[in-house]
């Protein structure tokens, strides 16, 4: 029996502007478009909207260090985000920002509504204040000595070493990462959202509401803790929307955060002539999911349903969230080369790899999913090679040259055909409810069935027999329906190489209903190469460059000033042996992008030192300069050989990093006072 259409609105969370896509985000987005690409070829109408989160002091002061505007460097961002999804596959309907104009209007709507209704109030609190950059120090920005285990250098609201969670006021000796100096505590008045007054509604969602029972089990733990009144505004300077009736007082990025997904989809209905409140009406006939991480939870379950209901609109269908990615068992580390940005990943993989891997690891739950580089070797080359396009490979040639392109007229084995058909049922039940792990396996267990049909059949021994050119034409015909049908089963998961497929087929477009209708007596077109094997030796290049990439940067990073670090006493200073040198030679590094080798001369003594000044200067115009040398850092071993010492420069980074040159008249070798 066919579904009845039905109006789907999809959200992935936001990705903060302030840095690239790694592959840990990529399993959200993946499995949203999965779902979404599922929904769509089953003739729902179903809209997947995503944007940037741009606001919030991280980004703020990602800018400034950058020495550009906060637009400039959200717009940036933006652009990037958007390249590496879609080199992904991810089809949203709409990508925006939260720095927009729909969000500022949704936001500031949504604000009013609380405060008419008494679900805002404002409290003075206490708390971290860098007196010398004069702003409010958000947790993160406050590093000290953990109050429970005496580990040094510990973020404000948490420690790594021993897991204690407290507050930057318990930090001992605690210090500004924005300027290096003691936060001072000071009062300032805050807005805060009543969390408390939803209980019974949200309590009353969350039972009409199909949540993953891990989801459930920890808004329990939650309700047992209370709900505390939640913090909404920030003081200037904070780059984000200023509160309409508190001038200097901004909304806190999580505010508008989810907004944003309301902002996207308002961006586009206003051009596709959607009706945007019909999927916001308390009794819309809508649906509303939301994918997040499991680390965004009390967000999307708590804060944004009595956001939703507070301004009276609907609440969500369901929030699906799922666990982290890890590799190998561990988190994502750089020095590992496990930190992979999306970009890495697609300039030696390819993305459907990837959406294969993925997906078959996937399940409902929020269980993490782990990433093992062998086993996603393994995988997609026994399923998606070996297995599924095995079998259009085996059969595509003996339409092309034997029967004029042409498939049969006939079903030959109409049993086989039947429990292909017939599986459709349970595999759209799993990507419905998000068992990817399970559609796969049972799309794999049909593609063996497949493989055996071909194997029995013989079609290689046909093909000389004399007589059998009937039996030949069917057998092969019959390959290509199931591998068609198989085709249609994995195309919300592998799209590119389905396009392929469908391009050899000469059917566009395939969708789920098509399952039930064999294309007999089409023509077909040349079988090319749909997919290559993963080679092992471009993951290994993949890592390798991942860990230069991090060493490169770590490099880099001791030889910027230490903008934002700690005070140190001029004794500690002049210890330092700053010295005029002279740029003998300089020369590039093979397998680092940014670093310059130098050749200096430091008064008669020649020492060789590794710069990241190569997005600055070409070498041969800095033969002859004079330079400012640390002339008694102690050696480094690098990669690409041992660094005696650290010439000065200063910029923002990049392109814009320029040396420090001693005036006119002074020599290599002599003292800086
Ligand atoms: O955790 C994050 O990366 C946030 N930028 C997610 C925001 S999701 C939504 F609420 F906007
Ligand atoms: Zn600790």
């Amino acid at each position: 029996m066919e579904e009845p259409k039905r109006k789907i609105l999809v959200t992935s969370a936001l990705p903060y502007a302030n840095g690239p896509i790694h592959i840990g985000h990529m399993v959200e987005y993946i499995q949203t478009d999965v779902w979404v690409r599922f929904q769509k070829m089953r003739g729902h109408e179903c809209y997947f909207v995503c944007a940037d989160d741009a606001h919030g002091t991280p980004i703020m002061l990602k800018a400034e260090a950058e020495q550009v505007s906060p637009e400039v460097l959200i717009e940036r961002t933006s652009r990037e985000h958007q390249r590496d999804f879609s080199a992904f596959g991810i089809e949203f309907d709409n990508y925006h920002s939260t720095h927009s104009d729909e969000n500022r209007n949704i936001s500031e709507f949504i604000y009013e509504q609380l405060r008419k209704d008494d679900l805002i109030v404002a409290r003075t609190i206490e708390q971290a204040y860098d007196p010398v950059k004069g702003m409010f120090l958000p947790d993160r920005f406050v590093r000290g000595t953990c109050p429970r285990c005496a580990a040094v250098d510990q973020y404000g609201d948490s420690c790594e070493a021993c897991g204690g969670t407290y507050s930057p006021t318990d930090l001992i000796d605690p210090l500004s990462v924005v300027s290096g100096v003691t936060p001072e505590l000071k009062k300032s008045e805050h807005l805060f959202f009543t969390l408390a007054k939803f209980q019974d509604v949200l309590r009353d969602w969350i039972a009409n509401t199909d949540l993953h029972p891990g989801v459930v089990k920890k808004l329990e733990d939650w309700f047992e803790t209370g709900l505390k009144d939640w913090d909404i505004s920030r003081d200037a300077p904070y780059f984000g929307f200023e509160i309409p009736d508190n001038p200097g007082k901004y909304f806190y990025v999580w505010l508008d955060a989810p907004v944003g997904y309301l902002a996207s989809f308002k961006n586009l209905c206003e051009s596709e002539k959607i009706d945007f409140e019909s999927y916001l009406r308390p009794e819309s006939d809508t649906e509303l999911y939301h994918f997040i991480g499991k680390d965004i939870m009390y967000f999307h379950t708590l804060f944004w349903p009595a956001m939703l209901k507070g301004a009276g609109y609907r609440l969500p269908t369901n929030v699906f969230v799922h666990g982290f990615l890890t590799i190998d068992g561990k988190k994502m580390s750089k020095s590992r080369g496990s930190f992979i940005k999306a970009e890495t990943y697609l300039s030696f993989l390819s993305p459907d790899y990837l959406r294969y891997y993925f997906s078959a690891k996937l399940t409902s739950g929020i269980e993490d999913i782990d990433l093992n580089w062998d086993d996603f070797e393994a995988r997609v080359n026994s399923d998606l090679v070996g297995k599924f396009v095995n079998i259009g490979s085996r059969c595509a040639g003996f339409i092309t040259k034997r029967f004029g392109s042409k498939l049969a007229d006939e079903i030959v084995d109409t049993e086989l055909m039947l429990s292909f058909s017939s599986a459709s049922a349970d595999i759209a039940g799993f990507y419905e409810e998000r068992e990817y792990g399970r559609a796969i396996r049972e799309i794999m267990g049909l593609a063996d069935l497949a493989n055996r049909y071909i194997d029995s059949e013989k079609p290689w021994v046909l093909a000389k027999q004399e007589g059998a050119d009937r039996h030949l034409h069917l057998v092969v015909t019959m390959g290509i329906l199931l591998f068609r049908v198989l085709a249609i089963y994995l195309k919300p998961v592998i799209p590119d190489i389905i396009v392929e497929i469908e391009k050899f087929l000469g059917e566009p477009s395939l969708s789920w209903p098509d399952i039930h209708a064999a294309p007999l007596g089409n023509t077909i077109n040349k079988f090319i190469p749909l997919i290559e094997r993963v080679e092992s030796e471009k993951i290994v290049k993949m890592i390798d460059e991942v860990k230069r990439a991090a060493e490169e940067e770590r490099a880099i990073v001791k030889e910027e000033p230490e903008e934002q670090g700690h005070q140190i006493s001029i004794e500690d200073f002049l210890k330092i042996d700053l010295r005029v040198a002279k740029i003998v030679t300089a020369s590039s590094v093979v397998g680092a992008d940014k670093l310059l080798k130098l050749d200096l001369d430091v008064g008669g003594e020649q020492r060789q030192v590794f710069a990241g000044i190569k997005q600055s200067y070409d070498p041969e115009e800095l033969v002859g300069k004079m330079v400012v040398v640390v002339a008694n850092l102690a050696p480094r071993k690098m990669r690409f050989g041992i660094s005696e010492g650290m010439i000065l420069a200063a910029g923002p980074g990049g392109s814009e990093v320029f040396l420090l040159e001693p005036s006119n008249g002074s020599e290599s070798g002599m003292k800086i006072k």
